[in-house]
């Protein structure tokens, strides 16, 4: 397998390994019917491209299999820079969707990463957020994706980041990143997730059951 940094040329390719892959299948996409395996979503492959353009994101390439001369992706991990005031604006936009499914994942997302200010709580002025950790079905339980966050760390101490943070929505991936030492610093139940009539907003299916953010600082000395 190999690991190498997303550029533009590979951005198509991406997309259409996120549609096969992460769009079905991660669990709030899934409690929400996002879309079904293989199809798009306008507004979720916007986001995608929109952290991709940050450059800080890697994939995972199976160079044996050469049905192109690129070889199969096996995995990413999509990372983007996160500044003061991005969620709040993000959360201002979010409320011109049309995809009401969207809207209900994001709004749960960006909520709960309004709760606290992280930049003053760890005196930083940029965040390197973990957005997407997607793996092919074909090619799980291997250790790509815990290999993927590895390498999203050094990418982030070169780039100059003292922190990363990542919103697991599922329990495999809450599990990796704090393999890798991000340490929990939040959680919201789905079950206590509701609207005015104590409906569940997202009902998702279990073994996932809750939304943990996660963060991961890195030492200064050590970069
Ligand atoms: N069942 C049981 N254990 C699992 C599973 C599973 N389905 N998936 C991962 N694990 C465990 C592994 O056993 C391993 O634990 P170990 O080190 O103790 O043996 C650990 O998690 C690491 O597993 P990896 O092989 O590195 O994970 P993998 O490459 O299979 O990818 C991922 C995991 C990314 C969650 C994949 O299942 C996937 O793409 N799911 C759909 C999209 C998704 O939910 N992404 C995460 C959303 S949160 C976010 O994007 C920030």
């Amino acid at each position: 397998m190999e690991y190498k940094l997303i550029t533009a040329d590979h951005f198509e390719r991406v997309i259409e390994h996120l549609r096969r892959n992460f769009f079905a299948d991660e669990p709030l996409n899934r409690a929400a019917g996002l879309c079904q395996h293989g199809g798009g979503n306008a507004e979720l492959e916007h986001h995608s491209l929109t952290t991709l353009q940050d450059q800080l994101s890697i994939m995972a390439v199976d160079v044996r299999k050469d049905s192109n001369s690129y070889g199969q992706i096996a995995g990413v991990i999509l990372n983007g820079v996160l500044r003061p005031g991005d969620t709040e604006q993000a959360l201002e936009k979010l409320q011109e969707s049309t995809d009401a499914n969207y809207k209900k994942i994001f709004e749960l997302l960006y909520g709960h990463s309004l709760q606290v200010d992280l930049f003053a709580r760890y005196n930083v002025e940029q965040i390197f957020d973990v957005r997407i950790l997607s793996v092919d079905a074909r090619y799980r339980g291997q250790g790509i994706a815990k290999e993927l966050v590895r390498r999203a760390e050094q990418v982030a101490r070169k780039s100059g980041f003292q922190l990363l943070k990542a919103d697991a929505t599922g329990i495999f991936s809450q599990k990796i990143l704090c393999s890798q030492g991000f340490q929990p610093f939040s959680e919201q139940l789905y079950a206590k997730y509701t609207n005015d009539v104590g409906e569940i907003i997202l009902p998702v299916e279990a073994p996932h059951i809750k939304l943990q953010l996660l963060t991961k600082q890195l030492n200064k000395d050590t970069q």
